[in-house]
């Protein structure tokens, strides 16, 4: 069994003075044990975050981050830079960036050997449009975006990721997968996983996301194949966050 992570998704919301305070409360809370948990910042919240999650559970990373490792591309920000400020991860292939600022599958496989390179672990994100659902090609879109990416990896950098299935549908809707229809799609990414290889399959962290809630987590994370959760709106309330972890337990 892959080690359950609960990793928040801050999007552009968020603060450093809350940073802080994510960092105190987690470092006086019990958590389960065996239960990971990380936090994606924003860009100018990841130092001061750094040093507020120091001593404590939570671990550090970032929303994005170039292909390039440095040069003339003006606002962007390398993940050598990330890793200098603390992260440790990065989420690669939102569902956000592929609609929102035009990453394709080449953009989101370079991204994620960016991570690589600069020793970031990338969680990459896979998740269909309700249309696709309705056209029954969840699977089909799914395991496309994961296999865009792993064919163009080697064994030993496949074995380095970590992965979030998240139907765009339910993103930010309030409107959950159930779990019966998460547990489908984590078990076909977990046999697509088999085909590369057994021992992957059965190592790799396989989240979910999508209106993960406090009153909903616990019913998704039971299920064989959901191995932890990415939680947007939710991980910015420290309650809600940390029951959330309390859940994964
Ligand atoms: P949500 O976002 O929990 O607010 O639906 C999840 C995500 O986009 O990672």
């Amino acid at each position: 069994m892959p080690t359950p992570l609960i990793a928040g998704n801050w999007k552009m919301n968020g603060s450093r003075a809350l940073a802080e305070e994510f960092g105190r409360a987690f470092r006086d809370a019990s958590l389960p044990e065996g239960v990971a948990v990380a936090l994606m910042v924003p860009f100018p919240c990841l130092e001061a975050a750094g040093r507020a999650f120091e001593g404590g559970p939570l671990a550090l990373g970032a929303q994005t981050l170039s292909q390039h490792p440095s040069g003339a591309f003006t606002g962007e920000v390398s993940g050598e830079m990330l890793r200098e400020c603390g992260a440790r991860m990065v989420l690669v292939g939102h569902s956000e960036r592929r609609s929102l600022f035009g990453e394709d599958d080449a953009a989101v496989l370079a991204r994620v050997q960016a991570a690589l390179d600069a020793g970031l672990t990338p969680v990459l994100c896979l998740g269909e449009t309700l249309e696709e659902r309705d056209a029954g090609r969840t699977e089909a879109v799914v395991l496309g975006q994961l296999e865009a990416v792993f064919d163009g990896l080697d064994a030993a950098q496949r074995g380095q990721l970590v992965l979030a299935y998240e139907p765009v549908w339910a993103i930010g809707t309030g409107r959950t997968a159930t779990p019966e229809q998460a547990q489908a799609v984590h078990g076909a990414i977990r046999t697509c996983l088999a085909r590369y290889d057994a021992g992957l399959a059965a190592a790799m962290q396989v989240l979910y996301g999508g209106s993960m809630k406090a009153d909903n987590a616990a019913e998704l994370l039971v299920q064989p194949d959901i191995d932890g959760g990415l939680v947007g709106g939710a991980s910015l309330k420290i309650d809600e966050f940390l029951a959330i972890c309390q859940s994964a337990g």
